[in-house]
């Protein structure tokens, strides 16, 4: 090994890793490849966090973030019987990026297998390399809910399972029996499970996500991990978090501070801010999400081998394809023809011949874009 060589892991990580490094668009193209919000962050949270640094909040922070904002946080999950939920149960992490990081390198090793239904959000099985473990991919069921025969196959003997619902990159919002049955399989395992709700919010009508936590057979062994950037249009503060069993947290919270130290103490007066924020300021982004969605599965639907299961939350579309082209040559081709997608195959192998699509966008562009699309898979099949 040279001195400028890669921990094994990392080159392990870069062997595996289906993520590419993400670039602005360039001038002329349409991108609909990121899963972030384009409205700006509300003006009461920035104008919160100009006050605290002109208050003088420009000092360390509690490790574990601010007792106010944890407290807070705390108070928001859903009600633990017996066992209320205290500031203590939960940490401030850099975005859910760093929460789920701290829970994966906290509670995975070498030796350990987690089993991730896939499709998923491409995070989750780079950090379980980066931790040494194994990711047991299992498939999705044709309508991209959970096979659950195939989960009960996997999880015995299971560190862990973790997935996203609403799910990135799928916009499935998976339903309380599925959470149920996930929860009884998994009775009087030792299994842990993540439950990543960053688009909680983001749900169309008829398909409201019930939190894991709410799920009595998953709430004691369940890691809930939450973000502003997405509900409140704050992906550049960086502010997400989790919560818990208390050991686990604990264990996350050192690794957190190990590798983070704490949060930026202003970016968490704005986090407290966004919390005061009315329905309604999140409730009028949602709405501009379901329009587009609804605006996106009318131009693609009768589009002659293209199949978009209606996604019912977060702001994605899966888009199926049958050219039988992979769909990160399919990325690329898109490229030239200027508008940016994401391959399925960075999600898994069952993500294959499907394209991601995000509806994070202004309506203008995403009507170019989906225009775009439709020529290329129109010539495509000529
Ligand atoms: C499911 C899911 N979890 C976590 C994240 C990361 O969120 P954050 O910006 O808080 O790091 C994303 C971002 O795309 C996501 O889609």
């Amino acid at each position: 090994m040279t001195a400028a060589a890669p921990a094994f892991r990392v080159a392990e990580l870069r062997r595996r890793s289906r993520r590419p490094a993400l670039a602005p668009a360039p001038p002329g193209t349409v991108s609909l490849a990121m899963g972030e919000p384009d409205h700006p962050t509300p003006p009461p949270v920035v104008a919160a966090a100009v006050a605290a640094l002109r208050g003088g909040a420009t000092h360390y922070a509690d490790q574990k973030g601010l007792p106010e904002l944890r407290a807070a946080l705390a108070a928001g999950l859903p009600a633990r019987p017996g066992r209320p939920w205290t500031a203590d149960d939960v940490v401030v992490t850099h975005g859910a990026t760093a929460a789920l990081a701290a829970v994966v390198a906290a509670t995975v090793g070498p030796g350990d297998r987690v089993v991730i239904p896939e499709p998923a959000y491409s995070l989750y099985a780079d950090l379980v390399v980066l931790a040494g473990g194994t990711v047991d991919f299992v498939p999705l069921a044709p309508d991209l809910h959970w096979d659950l025969d195939a989960l009960a196959a996997a999880l015995p003997g299971a560190a862990m399972v973790i997935f996203s619902n609403p799910s990135n990159p799928t916009g499935i919002v998976h339903r309380r029996q599925e959470l149920e049955t996930l929860g009884a399989l998994l009775d009087g395992s030792g299994t842990l499970v993540v439950s990543d709700e960053a688009y909680h919010r983001l749900a169309h009508p008829g398909h409201t996500p019930v939190p894991a936590l709410a799920v009595p057979s998953l709430r004691d062994r369940t890691v809930y991990v939450q973000t502003f950037s997405k509900t409140y249009a704050m992906t550049g503060w960086r502010v997400g978090y989790l919560a818990g069993p208390r050991a686990v947290v604990d264990a996350a919270a050192q690794v957190h501070r190990t590798g983070n130290g704490s949060l930026n103490t202003a970016v968490q007066h704005g986090a407290l801010a966004a919390l005061e924020l009315p329905d309604r300021v999140v409730d009028a982004m949602a709405d501009t999400y379901r329009q587009r969605r609804d605006l996106a599965v009318a131009h693609l639907s009768g589009v002659p081998g293209l199949h978009l299961v209606p996604p019912e939350g977060a702001f994605y579309g899966f888009l199926r394809y049958g050219t039988g082209v992979p769909s990160e040559a399919v990325a690329r081709a898109l490229a030239e023809q200027k508008v940016l997608v994401r391959a399925g195959a960075e999600y898994g192998p069952s993500g294959e011949g499907h394209l991601r699509i995000s509806f994070a966008t202004a309506e203008d562009d995403l009507w170019t874009g989906l225009e775009r699309l439709v020529r290329y898979f129109r010539s495509a099949r000529r």
